[in-house]
């Protein structure tokens, strides 16, 4: 029997060759216009060309102050658009689906690239006022944030679907908005972060506001054939935060906005919390985005095996597995995961002496 993990996917009218997607990861890798370079293409494009079946470009921010460091790539106008375009043509030529993840940092933002240092940049060093659901601190290196009013909600959110049109302007086929690791959207889920008292704080329904009102304007905004991902901390793993049940509920309220697909990592909305550690720590919560909401999956953190991704998908755990830091290791991941499940693996053809004599070997 073929590997399950080589079977297709369709999302709606996507298909996807295999069941292997790369994580969006931030590359810090523009510069402060937040234009596409060329790390962009040579880094995604090596990816798609190593067999993966869905390449997700970086949490890329939908306006500038949604920025979460000055190196980020950002997706507000028809020049960001064009300067993706051959990356996402690049990906699609090599087989893959291009995807791309969009983000807004909220009161994460205003920080520079990690390896040039923690502490937030002050407006007059080239950083941005950065907005909230409440007026407070990430960590002592953050800025502190301004509590956003009903405008700058909507406004938010409007960013959101003008990014999705540019995406497609791109020639993006697959747009994951970025809802989870303590970002903005995840900073209105949390109790932890969102104290608000209006109707986008308090109770579930309030929470989830502004989360299900960009569903639903993304989707709007974003073609019907094409399939609409949303990435949730599935839990903040900290006492009085959001919670497992919490996302699943909303997962499924997701469900009938139009999302297609949960990729459920978790974590992040504070220095402090503790996830526990360990390959296999978040595939139940995709296990029960599939059985309870019933909507697709994916599952996320420490896959790094062929045979463990197999199980996965083969086991009903999840309809595809992301992969970051394997990814990184190793941009063939796809093709020697192919080779090790006995699959025939499609490798480029002008690398197709290198094969062929390893294949003698
Ligand atoms: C360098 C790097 C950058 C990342 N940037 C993002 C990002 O832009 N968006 C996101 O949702 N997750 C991001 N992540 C998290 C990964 O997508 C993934 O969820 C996490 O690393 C766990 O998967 P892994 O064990 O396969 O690395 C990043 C991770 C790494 C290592």
């Amino acid at each position: 029997m073929s590997p399950a993990l080589f079977s297709p996917l369709a999302l709606r009218g996507t298909r996807l060759r295999n069941r292997i997607g790369v994580s969006p990861m931030c590359q810090y890798a523009c510069g402060s216009d937040g234009l596409a370079t060329a790390w962009h293409l040579v880094h995604l494009g090596a990816r798609a060309a190593g067999g993966a079946g869905l390449v997700v470009a970086e949490a890329t921010a939908v306006a500038p102050h949604a920025r979460i460091s000055d190196a980020d790539l950002g997706l507000w106008s028809p020049a960001h658009a064009q300067a993706l375009r051959p990356v996402a043509e690049f990906i699609a030529a090599q087989g893959s689906v291009p995807g791309i993840q969009l983000a807004h940092a909220g009161r994460k933002g205003s920080t520079r690239a990690p390896w040039v240092g923690r502490k937030a940049m002050a407006p007059d060093e080239g950083g941005w006022e950065v907005q909230a659901p409440s007026p407070l601190l990430f960590s002592e290196h953050s800025a502190l944030p301004r509590q956003m009013g009903a405008a700058e909600i909507a406004q938010a959110t409007s960013e959101f679907a003008a990014a999705a049109r540019l995406a497609q302007m791109a020639g993006f086929r697959y747009v994951e908005l970025h809802f989870g690791h303590g970002y903005l959207a995840h900073q209105f889920l949390s109790p932890l972060t969102n104290q608000r008292d209006d109707g986008w704080g308090g109770d579930f329904e309030g929470r989830t506001r502004f989360v299900r009102e960009t569903a639903a304007a993304v989707r709007a905004a974003w073609p019907d054939e094409l399939p609409l991902a949303v990435r949730l901390s599935m839990t903040d793993w900290l006492e009085g935060g959001w919670t497992l049940d919490d996302a699943v509920r909303l997962a499924g309220e997701l469900k009938g906005l139009g999302v297609d697909l949960v990729v459920c990592s978790s974590g992040a909305i504070a220095p402090g919390s503790q996830p526990p550690q360990g390959p296999a720590m978040q595939i139940p919560f995709a296990r029960r985005v599939r059985d309870e909401a019933r909507l697709a999956s994916g599952a996320v953190g420490q896959i790094t095996q062929a045979s463990q991704a197999e199980e996965i998908v083969a086991g009903g755990g999840a309809d595809l597995v992301f992969l970051a830091r394997a990814m990184l290791r190793d941009p063939q991941w796809a093709l020697h995961a192919a080779e090790e499940l006995g699959e025939p693996a499609a490798w480029p053809v002008p690398y197709a002496r290198a094969v062929a004599k390893r294949a003698r070997n």
